[in-house]
């Protein structure tokens, strides 16, 4: 409540959840509505894993790992993000680096090296951050957490609607089996495991289109404020 008042701290909304449960595309919206700066956290995990395959560095490799990733510069331009330079906007999005990133994103070396450039991402006048721990770990003081879930089998269709409408191929059930592995995974691990950050809403979005938990999540920031 009087965090927004701290001098310096510009207030966070945090939303986590598990992967496809449309929290990427509920913060931009977010984001957009309010002015403020849009962090997708999974792109930087996503990215490292891109850069992992390129080197052909093993994703339990922690030396190697944290070696690249803190030489790697990332920097977002709207929701386009770049590696090095190079715009790896499409290229993050594949299910390889999905899998990927979920295996580098355990490594905790990984995940201290990229610690300082999501808090430098807190600029006035806010920000809207998505990931798994923006609300537990990144941003613990975040004004309003938000922890949107669904069902796997939602999930896992939407993601396949999603591929479908890109001209991709997909199969639905290797698609479920993914989002299951990853999700164990994300849940399981030593470090930052995915869990509802205490006092964060929790949205099911299984009955909810995306105008409607943009709402909720709007109005659930304007009470907090
Ligand atoms: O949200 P996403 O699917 O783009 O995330 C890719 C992977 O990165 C996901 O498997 C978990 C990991 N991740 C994480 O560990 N912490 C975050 N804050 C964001 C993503």
């Amino acid at each position: 409540m009087d965090e927004v008042l701290v001098p310096g701290l510009p207030p966070v909304i945090a939303i986590d959840g598990p992967s496809a449960s449309g929290k990427g595309t509920v913060a931009a919206r977010v984001a957009a509505e309010l002015g403020f700066q849009y962090l997708d956290s999974g792109a930087l995990y996503r990215a490292a894993a891109v850069a992992s395959l390129q080197r052909g560095i093993a994703p339990d490799d922690e030396p190697a790992l944290v070696e690249l990733v803190s030489g790697l510069a990332l920097r977002f331009e709207g929701e386009r993000i770049f590696m090095n330079g190079i715009d790896v906007s499409d290229a993050i999005r594949t299910e390889e680096a999905g899998v990927r990133s979920s295996q580098v994103a355990s490594v905790p070396g990984v995940r201290a090296a990229l610690l300082a450039l999501q808090r430098s991402l807190r600029i006035a006048p806010g920000l809207v951050a998505d990931g798994r721990d923006m609300g537990t770990v990144v941003f613990p003081d975040a004004l309003f957490k938000v922890f949107l879930t669904a069902s796997a089998a939602v999930r896992a269709a939407r993601r396949h609607k999603q591929l479908i409408e890109k001209g991709l191929s997909a199969n639905l059930e290797g698609l479920l089996r993914d989002l299951e592995a990853r999700d164990e995974r994300d849940r399981t691990r030593a470090v930052a495991p995915l869990a509802a950050a205490p006092g964060a809403q929790v949205i099911d979005s299984d009955h909810l289109g995306v105008a409607e938990v943009v709402d909720q999540v709007l109005e659930g920031y304007r009470h907090a404020v």
